[in-house]
This record gives C-alpha cells, structure tokens and sequence, in this order.
C-alpha cells in the first residue's frame, strides 16, 4: 500500500520489477528476459534491486552499535531499509515522493547543510527556514516547525557545519505533536556519543532516518546512503527510485565492509580521539574564540580576525570550508590524521 501522505500521482504508477535470479534461482535458473549479453559474466546481469540480504547485514552490524539503541531493542528488518544512490538521492526521493510541487512547503532548521534547501527549490517547492536556538545551536525550534505545519520538516541531527546534537528526545517530542514527516539525517551519527533517534521509529511511521555509508563508514566513492523508515514508507519510495542505481561491484564492497567492520571501527576511536585533542588545542589559541562542541568527524571554529587567521590556513596549502555566512566569522574543519590536523593547528598559531 502506497503511504496516505505520497503524492496522488504515485497511485497511478507501477513498482519496478525486480530481476527474477535474485527471487528464487531454482525457478528461474534460465533468465531470458533482460537482453543482457550471456556471455560476459557475473557483471553483465543487472544488479539485485532488493538487496535483501545486504540490509538485513546492515541491521545487524548497526544493531552491534551502542549509539543505535536509546531504550528498547528494534524490531526492524529488511522491509524498514532502502539503499539509496548516496543519502543525497534519499533526500531527493522522499521530496518526490511526499511534496506536490507549486503546491507543498517545506521546513528546514538552519544553519543545516544546504541540499536540502537546494533539492527542495528544484522541485518548486516553498522553503522555510526556522533558526536553531540556544548558543550551541542545538535546540529545536518545535514551536516554529509547528507554526508553519511544513509538508516534510528536514533536521541534520548531528548538525552539518555545527557538528552538534540535539537531545533525542526533542525530535520524538517533535514526532509526537506534528503531522507531517520528520526527516533526520543521521550522515555523521557513528561519531556521537548521544543516542540516535532510531529507536524511535518503531513508535512513529511519520519519522524517517538518513544515514549514509560516505562518512564514518570510509565509501563516499561508492556511494550508498540508508533510508530507514516504516514499511509503507520504504514501499512508497520503491516507486519512484531509479533502479539498479546501486550497482553489483558496489554491493559487493559495502557487503564486505559491514561483515567485517572492526577495522573501521578502529578509526571511529581515532578521530573521536584527535577530536578531543584538536578541541582542546585549539581552544587554548589566540586567533580562536570558540569551537563548538561536536558529536561529528569536524569541528565548527569561530575565529578571531577573521579574513586574517582564514588567509593564513590557505597559505598554508589547507582548504577548510569558510561558514561566515551562517555563523558570523567561522569554518568547518574535518578532522583528518594526527599529521594533517598538527599542520592545521601550526597554521593557526
Ligand atoms: C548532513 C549530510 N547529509 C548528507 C550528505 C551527503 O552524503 P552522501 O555522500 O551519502 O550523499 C552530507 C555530505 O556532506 C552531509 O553532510
């Protein structure tokens, strides 16, 4: 069943059918249905479409994972995941799947990452832009979101370019009071020491989570972004993705790195660890006046003598992504190796 909030014109399409192979090989073990050359090999076959296997693996890997899990455990399986060409295309699928263009508003707490404004604009649709409060940017404005009952309300939780985290519990009271869909793009979770708001999702069909496998998990190259959401959700998307937009050799490596991700695992703990080192460095320099906390892999530094402390990072050969024109005098850093962050700490000084 199509979800009641998709757009009307969804009603009217078909679902792409996936590669017969991929259902049940000893039915149809002779598949002559595609126009595929059957000569060339394991590559020349369409991808898997419905990657069963590989979302119920990354269930499992992210279930092994304290920051997934506030209360209770999660009873979600293949039918809540939908692999999406990078989370960029998640976001692109949800707003057209979910907002009539010329016609739908949506809602965006700001300073956010700024797809979401873009994608929404290419699609016709009315952005509002609601400002985040508190002194670390990290309180939901819910009394501005509901004021303007948005069609679909987009959160980065945690935050792109604050790098900082909301409670929890704000966004479930957000799920509970308002009638739209609640979309919280978990891009940088895995860095977090505060709990994800996927335990949550199990109580409300109107939440849908992000993820993406390009930051903490190391393969933005082969992009592959997670939709986590209620069945109906997930099934409505169906419609409208592109097919076989994951391809078979990418299935294959990200396979492989959530079987076994002790590896990266290992790296999480590093850049946690640079992270608290850089804080503290950089909260002891001259041309710094505040980094704010960061439940992410960067860090959002304010700076003193702005044009002049930023010209000297670029002297020193060192792109950071200036921010001023949504915090007053600041940039993003991401943290790199222990050598690349001393040279950025050197440039500072
Ligand atoms: C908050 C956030 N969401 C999504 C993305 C895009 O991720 P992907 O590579 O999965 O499209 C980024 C990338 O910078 C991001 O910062």
């Amino acid at each position: 069943m199509i979800h009641p909030k998709a757009r009307p014109l969804l009603s009217k399409l078909s679902l792409p059918s996936p590669i017969k192979k991929y259902f049940s090989a000893e039915e149809w073990n002779i598949d002559l249905s595609n126009n595929t050359n059957p000569y060339m090999g394991w590559y020349a076959e369409y991808p898997d479409i419905m990657q069963k296997d590989l979302k119920e693996i990354y269930l499992n890997t992210i279930a092994s994972l304290n920051f997934s899990f506030t209360d209770k455990p999660l009873t979600l399986t293949h039918d809540n995941v939908l692999f999406t060409v990078g989370s960029m295309e998640g976001l692109d699928l949800l707003l057209r799947a979910f907002s009539e263009p010329n016609q739908d508003v949506i809602c965006i707490a700001t300073p956010t990452f700024p797809a979401y404004e873009h994608w929404a604009l290419i699609h016709n649709l009315r952005v509002e832009t609601v400002p985040l409060l508190g002194e670390n940017l990290n309180l939901l404005p819910q009394e501005d979101i509901l004021s303007i009952n948005p069609k679909i309300v987009f959160l980065c939780d945690p935050n792109n370019p604050t790098g900082t985290k909301c409670k929890a519990e704000s966004i479930k009271n957000l799920c509970d009071t308002f009638d739209g869909l609640v979309v919280v793009d978990e891009a940088y979770i895995e860095f977090s020491d505060q709990p994800s708001s996927l335990s949550y999702l199990s109580k409300y069909d109107n939440l849908i989570i992000l993820r993406t496998l390009s930051k903490a998990w190391g393969m933005a190259g082969l992009r592959c972004g997670v939709i986590l959401a209620s069945k109906q959700i997930i099934h409505t998307l169906r419609y409208i993705q592109l097919p076989f937009g994951f391809s078979t050799p990418a299935q294959e490596r990200v396979k492989e790195r959530l079987l076994y991700p002790e590896e990266t695992f290992a790296t999480w703990e590093k850049i946690t660890k640079n992270r608290t080192f850089l804080m503290q460095e950089l909260s002891n320099l001259k041309s710094v006046r505040k980094v704010f906390q960061s439940s992410t892999n960067f860090l959002m530094v304010v700076l003193e003598n702005f044009h002049e402390t930023l010209y000297r990072v670029k002297q020193h050969h060192i792109h950071v992504l200036d921010c001023s024109a949504s915090v007053p005098n600041s940039i993003r850093v991401s943290l790199g190796t222990e050598e690349q962050n001393q040279k950025f700490l050197t440039a500072l000084c």
